[in-house]
């Protein structure tokens, strides 16, 4: 996260639209206490989002007490896939609670079983069973320990993971390591000498002149290569573990690479894992991503919007692998949580009876389209607008130094939040959006409109 300091109360343009309103200074001079509470009592990793206070939200709409409304881009972090308060998860859990059960550690109950037959009956052939724990971040590092154990039994020596540079699994100390970054790593004070890390195959790498035909199956064999030569036998790996895009900039991969990948790791007997957490059931247009890519993993790692709200994450495929650890050597305290499930169930529900994939596709072709529109108007701004259905990052450049524009996408978001429409603050050069899925046409078309006036704004304030 940057170190970018979001202005105090200012006043700001009155806004009042049939799905905006801000009608106070922003941030709210009166919900400053809250926030010097937060800064007082916690850890400042916490602080880098918009200072919004969040009363409720419903649906696409975030309100706070002071009366100002805004259009969510942000599905909180890629988790209201179904909409805020999704009315069918809350008549769930209420269920839930008016039962009195509220936990069972992992002693059986009824609403767990419905969920996980759901889940598999929403999921591909390959997911038989699934392990369910709390945090993605447990979810990837669960996927680890699988693939190191069904390779284990192949060969004893079969432990190594290939990940990718720069890619998110999580904040716990095995998913940092699978990141592969120096910078963010050094507290752990070493490196776990079985990960293995791939460049990310980004668009950039490639000119516009040489990407119609640039053979990115042999980009990957050739990464591949690199690593053998750095002594890396490929009998000593197990598994490949893939973010199913590089999260931070919506970074898809290019197809014929992933092919290739899978190609690979069928040729050496290793496994794939997709950590499907910010982008599965629907985000991208399809249920999973790794759908874009036309491939079959193994596993996939599930989370943020299994539930649209409650913390559950999951790992899923073939029973064979699931499997393999012990009675009792794979459990977690929270997990299958009797709530979580109950908000999981309903929430497949609602994405499958509301054919909110599909809707996902249709209005991610809008969102592409309008920010690509914006991209047109501000070349020199705007290097690039990635993602797939409704995930998208607009990546931005000084045109004066030609550096990424960390601080004019701090601005942006900082301008929208003022004008009624929340971003995801990357800290880096990306503007992040990702709307709830049931947004309807005519909000997605009004915060796009915003956004542009930001762009404008923000432009002709740097003149
Ligand atoms: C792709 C991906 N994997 C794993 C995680 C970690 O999930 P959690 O924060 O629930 O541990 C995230 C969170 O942002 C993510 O985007």
């Amino acid at each position: 996260m940057s170190g970018f300091n979001f202005s105090g109360p200012r006043k700001v343009p009155l806004v009042k639209t049939k799905y905006r309103r801000i009608k106070t200074e922003i941030p709210v001079k009166k919900s400053l206490p809250l926030f010097e509470g937060l800064s007082r009592y916690e850890a400042r990793s916490m602080h880098g989002q918009m200072p919004v206070v969040w009363d409720h939200a419903e649906d696409f709409q975030v309100f706070d007490i002071y009366g100002n409304v805004w259009i969510d881009f942000t599905s909180t972090i890629f988790v209201t896939n179904a909409g805020h308060s999704n009315p069918r998860i809350i008549k769930r859990l209420r269920k839930c609670l008016d039962k009195k059960l509220l936990h069972t550690y992992t002693f059986a109950h009824d609403v767990r079983l419905e969920f996980l037959k759901k889940l598999v009956e929403v999921t591909p052939a390959f997911c038989e069973k699934a392990f369910l724990l709390s945090a993605g971040t447990e979810a990837t590092e669960c996927a680890v320990k699988l693939m190191r154990l069904h390779g284990q039994m192949l060969a004893p020596q079969r432990k190594g993971i290939v990940s990718f540079k720069g890619s998110m699994h999580g904040r716990t100390m095995g998913a940092e390591m699978l990141k592969g970054s120096p910078a963010t790593n050094g507290w752990i004070g070493y490196a776990d000498p079985n990960i293995f890390h791939l460049p990310f195959p980004y668009p950039w790498l490639v000119s516009a002149d040489q990407q119609p035909g640039y053979d990115w199956a042999a980009h990957f064999r050739r990464d591949m290569e690199v690593l053998r030569k750095s002594g890396v036998a490929f009998g000593d790996m197990c598994g490949f573990m893939i973010e199913s895009y590089q999260g931070w900039g919506a970074i898809m991969y290019p197809p014929a690479y992933i092919q290739e990948l899978v190609r690979f790791a069928r040729e050496h007997h290793m496994l794939v894992t997709f950590d499907e957490i910010q982008g599965g059931f629907g985000r991208t247009g399809k249920m999973f991503v790794y759908e874009h890519y036309n491939v079959e993993p193994d596993l996939l790692c599930l989370g943020k919007s299994l539930t649209g709200s409650l913390p559950l994450s999951a790992v899923i495929g073939r029973a064979g692998i699931l499997d393999l650890p012990d009675v009792g050597s794979m459990s977690s305290t929270h997990s299958a949580n009797p709530l979580c499930c109950a908000a999981a169930l309903a929430n497949l529900e609602e994405i499958v009876s509301k054919k909110l994939v599909k809707g996902s596709e249709r209005k991610g072709r809008m969102l592409h389209q309008g920010l690509l529109a914006l991209q047109k108007r501000y070349p020199e701004y705007i290097s690039y607008v990635l993602g797939k259905g409704m995930v998208a990052a607009v990546l931005l450049v000084d045109p004066e130094t030609g550096e990424p524009g960390s601080l004019m996408a701090s601005r942006i978001c900082e301008k929208a939040m003022q004008k009624g429409l929340l971003m995801v603050h990357t800290g880096r050069e990306s503007i992040k959006i990702g709307p709830p899925l049931t947004i309807p046409d005519a909000a997605l078309n009004e915060g796009l409109a915003v956004l542009a006036e930001c762009f404008a704004e923000v432009i002709a304030e740097g003149k």
